[in-house]
């Protein structure tokens, strides 16, 4: 008799299957088929209940099934669901992009709407070296990353990223970036505090500018807050001060990949403004600025270095659904929804509150090493001895199980070994921003269970 429970249907279909035969291997644990979601609350068609813990890959800030925004997408696809922007301007584009760029404030008055966090990745970096070129400063193509860090799936996106996984398999067909350590703040290097070593990853910056030569670089691009790759990773301010001083010394562009600390998650619409002296020149959104309503991204950049590219030509870039009517007011309905409900202010107070019930469980769990982030962006990371700081051996691949220890429950959570592990391991605890005091409970409640069970688990094997 085959265990169904672990093969998975997709696996055995004779054609089709849906996205899962591209990832589960043999044996892997049958994953449920999503019927319908509400608020922070999904079903599966076996009709169990999840509550959405980290809004999928953090996407679903507003949460699921908001009628405000399904009207609204409704009403845009009976009107024009696309029309090319090769022959017309449309107005769900031009109020989007007024919306957001009123939001974002003074230096990024411009919005370039395209369909994810990766194109948008794609698009900030042309828009630089195109803006460099027109300047006369050709020679400036490099783009410094930080190790480890997330900037998309894309080649150009890829190249960027600090990502040792993606790069053993598909560096020969990008040219890899130089990259920085990410200023963590949890696990140090010896004789280093949480702002010391800041300082060294800030300083390494300089070093590798130099190193490399400062006319052959564009720019430094980070994720302000950090997403999976760091698990909410957030340096000390003077860290912000310091990376914006240096890119200024050299004159190097700034960009901060918000595609997942964007859109109200921090608590502010950017989270570039919790560091007022760390402006960046260029900031990519995506996920919470359609909410999951839409595929969308976007990049906010200057007017003066948009004025500079139309004036030299044109922008050397496109993709066919770039600021598409439909995308667009979708997206506007859903961050209008995130204005009328106060979800910024929102984030600010249940992820204070969340941190809190979190920072509790680290007191009674075991293998709850640290709680970090900012408003609804936050992580837990596991550990094998919290006093040590020591990583769970890899081959337990112990983020994974955790997530089926969750799903179990009812609870869904969000991560990805960064680097097989070799930095730690941990899960974004990041639920929709209309989250409420009742749910956070209930999500600091089974996280907790879902901890202690997979604490028993190491117990019994004698790992911890
Ligand atoms: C910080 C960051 N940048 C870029 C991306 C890529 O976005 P997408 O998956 O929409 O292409 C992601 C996706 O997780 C991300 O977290």
């Amino acid at each position: 008799m085959p265990d169904t429970k672990r093969i998975s249907t997709a696996r055995t279909a004779p054609h089709g299957g849906g996205i899962q035969v591209f990832y589960q291997g043999k044996g892997a644990i049958r994953r449920p088929t999503v019927a319908r979601a509400e608020g922070i609350y999904m079903w599966d068609t076996d009709g169990r209940r999840y509550i959405d813990a980290s809004s999928g890959p953090v996407v679903s800030n507003i949460g699921h099934g908001n009628a405000r925004v399904l009207e609204a997408m409704v009403e845009q696809a009976k009107k024009i669901a696309f029309a090319s922007r090769a022959v017309f301007e449309n107005e769900p584009n031009a109020r989007l992009a007024d919306l957001v760029t009123g939001l974002a404030g003074p230096g990024l008055e411009r919005a370039y709407f395209v369909s994810g966090g990766s194109e948008a990745t794609e698009t900030a970096i042309k828009l630089a070296r195109q803006y460099a070129v027109a300047k006369g400063e050709a020679t400036r193509w490099k783009v410094i990353g930080r190790d480890p860090g997330y900037h998309g799936a894309t080649l150009g996106a890829a190249s960027v990223t600090g990502d040792p996984q993606s790069e053993d398999i598909f560096a020969p067909l990008m040219p890899l970036m130089p990259k920085v350590p990410a200023p963590f703040t949890y696990r140090l290097p010896p004789n280093h505090d949480a702002d010391s070593y800041a300082r060294i990853c800030a300083a390494a910056l300089e070093d590798t500018i130099r190193r490399e030569g400062a006319e052959t670089i564009l720019a430094f691009i980070i994720e302000p807050v950090g997403g999976l790759a760091t698990g909410a990773l957030v340096a000390p301010d003077h860290y912000y001060r310091t990376v914006r001083e240096i890119c200024d010394r050299y004159g190097i562009l700034l960009i901060y990949d918000e595609v997942m600390s964007g859109a109200g998650r921090t608590g502010t619409f950017l989270a570039a403004e919790h560091w007022p002296d760390g402006r960046p020149d260029l900031v990519t959104l995506a996920k919470g600025i359609a909410a999951g309503y839409t595929p969308m991204g976007a990049v906010l950049a200057p007017a003066e270095m948009v004025e500079t590219i139309a004036e030299s030509g044109g922008f050397l870039h496109g993709h066919t659904y770039a600021s598409n009517p439909l995308s667009c007011a979708i997206g506007h309905a859903v961050v209008s929804e995130m204005l009328a409900q106060d979800l910024m202010a929102n984030a600010q107070r249940m992820g204070e509150l969340l941190r809190s019930r979190l920072e509790t469980l680290k007191t009674t769990s075991a293998i709850l090493g640290d709680v970090r982030g900012k408003g609804l962006l936050l992580a837990i990371e596991i550990v094998a001895d919290k006093a040590a700081k020591t990583i769970l051996p890899a081959e337990r691949k112990a983020v994974y199980r955790i997530i089926e220890l969750g799903i179990e429950r009812g609870l869904l959570l969000y991560s990805r070994r960064t680097a097989k592990g070799k930095y730690g391991e941990w899960l974004m605890i990041t639920p929709p921003l209309i989250v409420n005091d009742a749910q956070v409970g209930e999500i600091a409640a089974l996280v907790g269970e879902t901890l202690h069970a997979y604490e028993k688990e190491l117990r019994a094997a004698g790992v911890v």
